[in-house]
């Protein structure tokens, strides 16, 4: 019992005590969670304190690497998180822009749960795949009907029933005729138009969240009949939209021809700073009995900053580093090669798909060679070295950085340890 770096304490905050370190069991939300090295009696001592729902034991890989997160799992992103629900607040849609498995789905579904906590209803509608408008129509009905709550499940329940049927009827697919006029009977927009009816049933605004936003230009017009609706929901709705396509979210937000032009404020997802991820790795290693040791450093350089590539090759440190004992560099070693096999497969479909230009053009920003635009280099000459980057740069295979001598990072890090490496095919 008492106050210890912030934390008021009770016998059942103490989890486990690792060798060398406390384990303690902090909120839920993050707040105060991390490692700090302190003396008791003289004797180093890493205390961490890991959130209270975290299923941290020894023996069981703390770092997770693929599909979204929950929000105990999340490093930082906290800036992130207050502007979206700042923006929902004030009316106004956010439109989240980052390059595949930079956290976008971990970070929209922790919004929703922080806004939530605040008192707004919210849905999360994945728009992955949807090939026509009756996919999205249903996409979003699906979506209510999972995610509403107690008295709103119940009624929802009724109130689907009364909907114009989108998908199947007597068990069978049928084509369906979603008019692009989108009319006040159409399925569609009676789906979209779903936040009015809730807020019209509890007066709690609606705050929706579109993921993989980039897939409704599948559907021919589709970005003209959800923009036809969600302009007309003024208070009862904010939307966030996520899209890991650089360009065609670009294509959907920053074209003026659009129909969703200027209609979202921009929320980009940075590299995850050393500090957070340094904190949190090692506060993970900690707390599952071993040390991160030498593997730190060469870790947080090789990840620079790329989230799922810095818990991947956590995970692979963790698994090769004994219990009760510190990673060193032949850790290291062994688990680069490991994230760098698991890799592997990705990189050369990758590969495979680029043009001899954009391989050129990959490849010169991997080995940050100079004069990317020089005639006088391997490659074709400026112009079509240009447009190359351009569509890099759309797929999000590379990023501009002011920082190295091409001006452009490959976005994974992995992706550019294999080019470096000369593209090992096994
Ligand atoms: N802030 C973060 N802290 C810790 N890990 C993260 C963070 N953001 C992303 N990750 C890692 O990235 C992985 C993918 O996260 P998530 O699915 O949310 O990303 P995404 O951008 O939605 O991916 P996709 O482009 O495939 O839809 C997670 O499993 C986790 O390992
Ligand atoms: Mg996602």
């Amino acid at each position: 019992m008492g106050f210890l770096w912030g934390y008021q304490l009770a016998s059942t905050h103490l989890l486990t005590a690792a060798p060398g370190a406390i384990v303690l069991r902090g909120n839920d939300d993050c707040s105060g969670s991390g490692a700090k090295l302190l003396h008791i009696w003289s004797e180093p001592v890493t205390l961490v304190v890991v959130p209270k729902s975290a299923s941290l034991s020894a023996g069981v890989n703390p770092f997770r690497y693929s599909d979204p997160i929950p929000v105990e799992d999340l490093v930082d992103r906290e800036v992130e998180r207050q502007e979206m629900i700042d923006l929902a607040w004030s009316a106004n849609n956010a439109r989240m822009v980052a390059p595949r498995r930079y956290g976008k789905t971990s970070l929209l579904k922790a919004t929703l749960a922080k806004a939530g906590d605040e008192g707004w209803t919210t849905v999360y509608v994945d728009f992955f795949g949807v090939l026509d408008l009756a996919d999205i129509a249903s996409r979003i009905e699906t979506a209510y009907s999972e995610q509403l709550t107690g008295r709103l499940r119940q009624w929802f329940t009724s109130l689907r029933r009364t909907l114009r049927p989108v998908a199947r009827l007597g068990g069978g697919p049928v084509s369906l005729e979603v008019s692009t006029a989108a009319g006040p009977g159409d399925p569609l927009t009676e789906r979209l138009n779903l936040p009015l009816r809730l807020y019209e049933r509890d007066g709690r605004r609606v705050l929706v969240a579109f993921d993989e936003f980039q897939d409704v230009l599948a559907a021919t017009n589709a970005d003209a009949v959800i923009r036809s609706q969600i302009q007309h929901h003024g208070d009862a709705a904010s939307y966030i939209f996520a899209g890991s396509q650089v360009g065609m979210m670009d294509g959907l937000f920053a074209d003026k021809r659009r129909a969703f032009y200027a209609q979202a404020r921009p929320v980009a997802l940075p590299p995850l700073s050393p500090l957070d991820l340094g904190e949190f790795i090692a506060g993970r290693f900690a707390a599952t009995g071993k040390d991160v040791g030498a593997g730190l450093g060469p870790l947080l350089d090789t990840a620079a900053g790329h989230p799922q590539r810095a818990m991947l090759l956590a995970h692979e440190l963790w698994a090769v580093t004994s219990p009760g004992t510190a990673a060193d560099e032949e850790c290291w070693a062994a688990a680069l090669n490991a994230a760098l096999a698991a890799s592997r497969e990705e990189a050369k479909t990758i590969w495979s798909h680029l043009s001899t230009g954009e391989r050129q053009v990959l490849t010169a920003v991997a080995e940050n060679q100079a004069g990317l635009y020089s005639t006088a280099s391997r490659a074709p000459r400026g112009g079509s070295r240009l447009r190359a980057a351009e569509s890099l740069v759309a797929a999000s295979e590379i990023t501009a950085d002011t920082n190295t001598r091409t001006g452009y990072r490959v976005v994974d890090p992995l992706l550019a340890e294999w080019l470096r490496n000369g593209r090992p095919v096994q």
